[in-house]
């Protein structure tokens, strides 16, 4: 019988480094679907999806991540990092095992310790809000899910700090950057690897240990020295980046101050390796 992965939202970031390894898995039939082919804000067509397909696992990696606009546009925000995943959670109880992508922003960002998945959630921005009320549901409605939290993801694909500040290194002469946020970028390709490991975990030990875990990359930075890194790595030298603190750089949406993300769970469950943030960033640099 092959295993059958839906994977959401996969034309995004994560969705696609998910598609650019399934080759490494010829035991399982990748089903690769974004909002074109299985819009997850509707109820039925999710339900019949997943019954049609006989999915065994479904990776969420839909969402709405436009941090700032969802300040704005909180329906919409709602309808796909809650309400879809309610339709998900629903339609797959008791049929097929979630692993759902959540975030660093759930926290408030007022800590100096790195989150464990037990620590209180309090988050400060519309999409904090609405993907905690998308952890909400998952679990009230399909408890035996799997919720990864991840933070500052980029990728070869899609639109990400990485790319923008490639983009501006190229255009422009000075850059203010902020440096009062600590946290830890995630090469998505790093992630996708590690959602594979718990599905290959999971089919080995047919124990699929539901509950939240943490993953990005290892080590700290700040956005300051995570772009001089993009810079040094890119051979960049005719832009300059200047530390600024976020009071300088106010953005729509608040972001938590420091919210690097304790990997323990998730390492010691699943025996992950995970790579240094700046090995990472080589690689995709490499990449693009
Ligand atoms: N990006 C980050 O820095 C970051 C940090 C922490 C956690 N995360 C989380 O990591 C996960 C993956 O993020 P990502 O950066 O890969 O996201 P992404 O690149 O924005 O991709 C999300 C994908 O979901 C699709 N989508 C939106 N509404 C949908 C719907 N109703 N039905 C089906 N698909 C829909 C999007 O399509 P459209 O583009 O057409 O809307 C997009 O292709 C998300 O859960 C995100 O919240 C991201």
């Amino acid at each position: 019988m092959p295993i059958n992965i839906l994977i959401t939202g996969a034309k995004g970031q994560l969705g696609s480094e998910l598609q650019e390894i399934q080759a490494k898995y010829p035991e399982f039939n990748f089903i690769p679907t974004d909002v074109d082919e299985l819009d997850l804000t509707k109820k039925e067509a999710v339900a019949t999806f997943i019954d049609t397909h006989k999915i065994n696992y479904i990776i969420n990696c839909a969402a709405y991540t436009a941090v700032d606009k969802a300040e704005d546009d909180v329906e919409l925000c709602y309808k796909i990092n809650r309400d879809a995943v309610n339709n998900l959670a629903e339609a797959a109880n008791g049929k097929a095992k979630i692993i759902h992508i959540s975030t660093d922003y759930v926290f408030d960002g007022k800590t100096t310790a790195p989150y464990k998945t037990t620590d209180a959630t309090h988050p400060q921005s519309v999409y904090g809000k609405s993907k905690l009320a998308g952890e909400d549901v998952l679990l009230a409605a399909c408890p035996e899910s799997i919720i990864i939290r991840t933070a500052w993801l980029y990728s070869i694909y899609g639109n990400n700090f990485v790319k923008t500040m490639l983009r501006l290194g190229k255009e422009r002469t000075k850059l203010n950057v902020v440096y009062d946020q600590k946290g830890t970028p995630t090469y998505a390709a790093d992630l996708a690897q590690a959602i594979l490991s718990v599905i290959v975990h999971s089919e080995k030990t047919q124990i699929f240990p539901a509950g939240i875990y943490h993953y990005s990359n290892e080590g700290v930075t700040t956005w300051f020295d995570f772009t001089e890194k993009i810079f040094q790595l890119a051979g960049i030298t005719t832009c300059t980046v200047h530390p600024v603190t976020t009071g300088q750089y106010p953005t729509k949406a608040a972001r938590p101050q420091y919210s690097v993300l304790d990997k323990t769970k998730i390492k010691k469950t699943f025996e992950i390796i995970v790579p240094e943030w700046e090995h990472s960033l080589e690689k995709c640099i490499a990449r693009l």
